[in-house]
């Protein structure tokens, strides 16, 4: 069986549900540790990361150890690619070795589509430019179900630089199809014209009622310069601070898929404040959910 993973826009409720009960299984509660099987230790996964990433490519590793699997890491800037080797080649030349599934991180978006049509082996999409991030996707329900117990009818402010993020636009994708209400704020500058969920001005509209808030980060590396505001008035608008959150349900959840900009998209204290935050809880989550994606491309 040989399935890729690029989207979540195709996932079924049925899809995701059996993801994250899987995800969830490989979780030892209440600590930060897995439940590790040798199933997998015939297969090999090999990480492409044409951008920079510490938790999506270090837990598509640990995942990948965890299942018994085998590893290869590209170091793009000591690869044959600094000689003028495409990346198509490349992939070839690592699918050529044998390697069961690729994760594929680049700058462009449709890459890893794009890779999932030229080669034999199963790709994953571990971020493509401003289009998807399924696995972060996968991870945040993962963290929010456990908390929430579901999704039918919560409301999730996703608040921040939404028109670059792919973050945002997968998790969309997923929530909304879970049956959560998804209410997205940012500059105007920032937002998207092609949104599939209500888009507000202001950051206070978005946050009031919320079950959960779900902060992004100034992408600035995709930005126009017209688009990049000022850190201070940034934060005074749309930074997400205590005063804000008072506006949200008691005991909603604060999440961030980071790396984070502190002082910029949200205080930093709060960030580290656990009657709120659970954005360590979305790290040890997406080692879990990455276990659940590789097993599942590979018929588990
Ligand atoms: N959330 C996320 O994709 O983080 P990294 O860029 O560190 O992988």
């Amino acid at each position: 069986v040989r399935r890729h993973f690029l989207s979540t826009a195709n996932l079924t409720p049925r899809d995701i549900t059996s993801l994250l009960d899987a995800a969830q299984s490989f979780r030892i509660p209440g600590k930060t540790a897995f439940h590790k099987t040798d199933k997998h230790r015939q297969r090999t996964l090999a990480t492409l990361f044409f951008e920079d990433s510490t938790r999506t490519r270090l837990s598509f590793e640990t995942a990948a150890h965890n299942l018994g699997c085998h590893t290869l890491d590209l170091h793009v800037m000591r690869s044959s690619m600094q000689k003028g080797e495409t990346v198509l080649d490349t992939a070839r030349a690592i699918q050529a070795m044998g390697v069961d599934a690729i994760a594929v991180r680049h700058q462009e978006s449709g890459m890893a589509a794009f890779l999932a049509e030229q080669v034999e082996c199963a790709v994953v999409n571990a971020g493509d430019g401003t289009n998807e991030h399924p696995t972060q996707a996968l991870l945040d329900a993962l963290t929010i179900r456990q908390h929430k117990g579901g999704f039918d009818g919560l409301r999730i402010a996703i608040c921040g630089d939404i028109k670059h993020s792919r973050v945002a636009r997968s998790n969309i994708h997923l929530l909304t199809t879970m049956g959560a209400k998804v209410v997205a704020t940012g500059p105007t500058s920032l937002l998207p014209a092609d949104a599939i969920v209500p888009l507000v001005d202001e950051m206070e509209d978005a946050v009031r009622d919320a079950d959960v808030v779900m902060m992004l980060r100034i992408q600035k590396e995709r930005m126009t310069s017209a688009e990049i505001p000022s850190p201070e008035d940034y934060f005074r608008r749309y930074g997400l601070t205590y005063e804000r959150l008072k506006l949200a349900k008691p005991n909603v959840i604060v999440m961030h898929p980071g790396p984070m900009n502190r002082g910029i998209e949200i205080d930093g204290a709060l960030a580290d404040d656990s009657r709120y935050s659970v954005i360590q809880e979305q790290i040890t989550n997406g080692v879990a959910a990455r276990m659940a994606v590789l097993d599942w491309i590979w018929g588990g």
